[in-house]
């Protein structure tokens, strides 16, 4: 492989701190010359982090089908890698730099290997800069605004030879009717808007995906009819913040707007993520409530129970705004099941600020969170913040979060012994293929004996017992 021929874009930090009006929309189209570039070949896609990357992967999954590769089982027969990478904390990064490493060995045996990085880490010019120092061997590095270009990418890694380097620090149109291979038969994610423009201090997405932007609501619902033509039932909307849907629009078209139309597609199941709390309406609570295909859960971050944590967050709400809004959620639909995220050992936090989570979690009712110590990314204003809490302590507070959620979650599970639910089987248990599961309207995993027939069916189960983590039923 030769260096860099005419791709050669590193990212700007600096620019991707501004914020670009207008955004534009380009249809994908795939030009005939590289309609056969894949063929006889295979490709494998390695996936890290979010929903957001596992539906960008399955849209390079379509992309690559669409030149003519087939997908590889395993990475020893593929001729192009693209490892799918997540830059939200610094654990995420090290597995994606290792995996990196791990991958040189089949350019030893197969030297047309094309090996390629894209995603949210590419998107860091400190991430570049070391890639392109000590990984000299990767191929293809390109960044979250720019996978419609890889048919472009991958001819000139072929042909040429050379290099390519291209990220963009600035996200340009939305692009429509990229091709799609989708993992799951029956279960579809579907991007509403891309983006996010809250700023959390603590957090890199905004520099690594851009400006929020929402995608047309008819390209959206023609999508949503589309799946429901071809026997899908469930769908969950991907966003960084998908109650902020609509406000870059000139109308009064919002997120609550888009659930009442999309209950009328005839979609069995709509799910959601992720939400931030500020922007959740009273108009999406309720559409949530009227609408019979928007399930009974949702996943509110709340990162802290602390307001001067909070603050310090830049979330822009305190501890009594959050449970307000849990009230009026409940208000709404008694039954919900809510779950979160949760940030601990951020900068100076101290320990009545963790007690505040902690009496936080219980007083919201979660049944269920995300949580994760703080990872200092940098570029970030919290990068700057003084911080004197040594890392023992923050692991332990990570470890009485994580007894607290665990009973949470028991307790969440609980509440359904002895009822009936409604599961959209999903999968066969690995270890015995009479069992299948699924998850439950209320979105607590559920294991129950059936048959393969049954896998895409939405099946009524009565749950006999909860444990933690998920729950164990029988067709009645
Ligand atoms: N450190 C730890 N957790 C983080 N998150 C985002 N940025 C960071 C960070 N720097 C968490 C938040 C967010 C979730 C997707 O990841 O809780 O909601
Ligand atoms: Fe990050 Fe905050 Fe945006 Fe979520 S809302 S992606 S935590 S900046």
């Amino acid at each position: 492989m030769k260096d860099y021929g005419k791709y050669f874009k590193k990212p700007s930090l600096k620019d991707a701190r501004k914020r670009v009006e207008d955004t534009g929309y380009i249809d994908f189209t795939l030009a005939d010359k590289y309609k056969l570039l894949g063929e006889g070949k295979k490709y494998f896609i390695q996936t890290y982090g979010c929903q957001g990357n596992e539906a960008d992967s399955e849209r390079m999954a379509g992309i690559l089908e669409a030149m003519g590769f087939c997908s590889a089982d395993i990475q020893d027969d593929a001729d192009i890698i693209l490892v799918n990478t997540c830059a939200v904390r610094d654990n995420a990064e090290n597995r994606a730099f290792g995996e990196m490493g791990r991958l040189k060995k089949f350019k030893k045996t197969n030297p047309d290997l094309l090996l390629g990085i894209c995603g949210c880490m590419p998107q860091e010019e400190n991430v570049v800069n070391r890639l392109l120092e000590k990984y000299p061997y990767i191929d293809l590095i390109f960044g979250t605004h720019n996978i419609y270009k890889l048919p472009e990418y991958v001819q000139s890694a072929y042909l040429s030879k050379e290099r390519v380097v291209e990220v963009f620090s600035h996200e340009g149109n939305i692009v429509e009717n990229i091709p799609t291979i989708r993992e799951n038969e029956h279960k579809a994610w579907i991007n509403i808007m891309y983006g996010c423009d809250e700023f959390c201090t603590y957090c890199i997405v905004p520099y690594t995906r851009g400006s929020e932007r929402s995608r047309d609501k008819d390209s959206i619902i023609s999508e949503v009819k589309k799946l429901v033509s071809s026997g899908y039932k469930e769908i969950t909307l991907l966003g960084q913040n998908v109650n902020a849907y609509g406000q870059d629009f000139d109308d009064e078209y919002s997120f609550a707007s888009l659930l009442r139309d999309l209950d009328k597609t005839g979609i069995d199941r709509i799910r959601f993520t992720t939400s931030h709390p500020r922007d959740l309406t009273i108009h999406t609570i309720n559409a949530m409530a009227e609408c019979n295909s928007v399930m009974n859960h949702i996943h509110l971050p709340v990162q802290s129970g602390s307001d001067e944590i909070l603050n310090k967050m830049n979330r822009k709400y305190t501890r009594d705004d959050y449970l307000k809004l849990v009230h009026k959620l409940r208000e709404a639909m008694p039954d919900i099941s809510i779950t979160t995220d949760i940030i601990v050992g951020f900068p100076n936090e101290s320990d009545s600020d963790f007690q505040d989570t902690l009496t936080l979690v219980e007083e919201a009712g979660f049944e269920g969170a995300f949580t994760f110590i703080y990872s200092k990314r940098e570029g970030t204003p919290a990068a700057k913040y003084e911080d004197t809490v040594s890392n023992e302590i923050k692991k332990n507070r990570l470890n009485k979060l994580i007894d607290k959620v665990n009973t949470m979650y028991l307790k969440g599970n609980k509440r359904f012994e002895n009822k009936i639910v409604k599961v959209l089987a999903d999968s066969v248990s690995k270890n015995d293929d009479s069992v299948l599961s699924g998850y439950s309207e209320h979105n607590k995993l559920v294991n129950f004996k059936g048959s393969k027939s049954q896998i895409g069916n939405i099946v009524e189960v009565y749950i006999t017992e909860a444990k933690t983590w998920h729950m164990i039923g029988e067709v009645k």
